[in-house]
């Protein structure tokens, strides 16, 4: 598919697809995208905002560190300002609850921090605490169609898996919640939205929801941004049965594990019975992905790790890698356990903080919203 970009268009970009295009702009074009901007944000950081955040289903593992986690301290050290939403009213979109809501925000909470989030310049905040937030799905429904929503292949699949888990039908909340994601990026005018590859059909559908609210209540300037997607460079980490670590697959590494756990969770890790360490991420899924992950560690490429080890063998490789990881995450789970011990008192004050940003931010565009759509009243 093609990307069109108008010639004046340079930060924030604007323009695919047509009114009424396909809402899936494809990876790859996004990719190049990312690659333009990496460079345009060392130049200017201050003039982009990071929006994006997690959905507090449980405590974070290592595919959340190098897929986003790493990526987000990345950019605030750039001096980008971000924001960190705890998608809590998502947890909801395909079950019944996620336990003990306020325990497992806390958890998210310590795995933020402790990866090196600073809450002086990054906010963090929940869904349900930031009404205007909220209000903004509204009029943002009413700018897209329902055949447009059944076209997400993202919310198709999860609809999918939570019928296989549960035999429970897509909730409304579900079908939706890519334009809920909108309101979560547009109500701080957040340009910028570090992710993987499967939320890029949620941030089309963002794009299209900026665009035509500026066509059709903001025509002389356009009020919101088209935010941009930075795909980070290794978004996909397997879990020890081989599929793409996920906490609800049960194959995850808990960034809080302890070190014992970390060395039995890389034992267990597949290969295959190749001698030689290659790079070969299609024919060697299991190869290629220890040697992300350490890479990812050492600081060098996948690439340059596995010519490193060459004829080393995969036990050779295993053994790297653990030691990477161990060593890498060790500041990181000091870190955390410091933090966790000194009692849920700070944590609650961050995210009290952060909740009451969001809400000036939110309250402030939420009445421009109402006096551009004529509802000031
Ligand atoms: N849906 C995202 C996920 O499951 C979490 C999320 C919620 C998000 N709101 C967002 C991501 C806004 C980016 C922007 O990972």
């Amino acid at each position: 598919m093609s990307v069109t970009t108008t010639p004046e268009a340079t930060t924030p970009p604007s323009g695919t697809a047509s009114e009424l295009g396909s809402i899936t702009r494809s990876a790859e074009a996004a990719r190049e995208r990312t690659a333009v901007l990496e460079e345009q944000i060392v130049d200017n950081p201050g003039a982009y905002r990071v929006l994006t955040g997690d959905r507090p289903t449980g405590v974070l593992h290592l595919g959340h560190l190098i897929g986003t986690l790493d990526n987000r301290v990345r950019l605030q050290r750039l001096g980008v300002e971000v924001f960190l939403v705890v998608a809590d009213y998502q947890v909801i979109t395909d079950r019944d609850g996620a336990g003990d809501l306020p325990a497992v925000v806390r958890e998210v909470l310590l795995d933020y921090l402790a990866a090196g989030i600073d809450p002086e310049r990054t906010t963090i905040f929940t869904h349900s605490a930031v009404p205007a937030l909220n209000q903004l799905l509204l009029p943002f429904l009413s700018l897209v169609t329902v055949a447009e929503l059944e076209r997400n292949p993202t919310v198709k699949a999860e609809a999918a898996a939570a019928a296989e888990r549960g035999g429970r039908g897509m909730s409304g909340l579900l079908f939706t919640y890519p334009v809920h994601q909108a309101a979560d990026i547009l109500f701080c005018h957040g340009n910028l939205v570090p992710v993987g590859e499967d939320q890029l059909p949620h941030l089309e559908a963002t794009r299209l929801v900026a665009r035509r609210f500026n066509q059709r209540y903001s025509a002389a300037q356009p009020y919101f941004p088209e935010p941009d997607a930075l795909i980070a460079p290794s978004t996909t980490v397997l879990g020890n049965d081989g599929a793409k670590m996920s906490k609800s697959r049960g194959n995850a590494l808990a960034l809080r594990a302890s070190e014992d756990n970390t060395v039995a969770f890389f034992k267990r890790a597949r290969t295959d019975a190749e001698r030689t360490i290659t790079y070969e991420p299609e024919l060697r899924p299991e190869i290629a992905n220890l040697l992300r992950i350490g890479a990812h560690f050492a600081g060098t490429t996948p690439e340059a790790l596995a010519d490193e080890l060459g004829p080393a063998g995969a036990g050779r490789l295993k053994a790297v890698v653990t030691e990477a990881v161990v060593e890498g995450l060790r500041p990181l789970r000091a870190r955390r356990r410091e933090l966790a011990s000194a009692g849920p008192s700070h944590l609650d004050e961050v995210l009290a903080r952060g909740n009451a940003r969001a809400n000036e931010i939110a309250d402030r565009t939420l009445d421009d919203v109402r006096g551009l759509m004529g509802m000031r009243y």
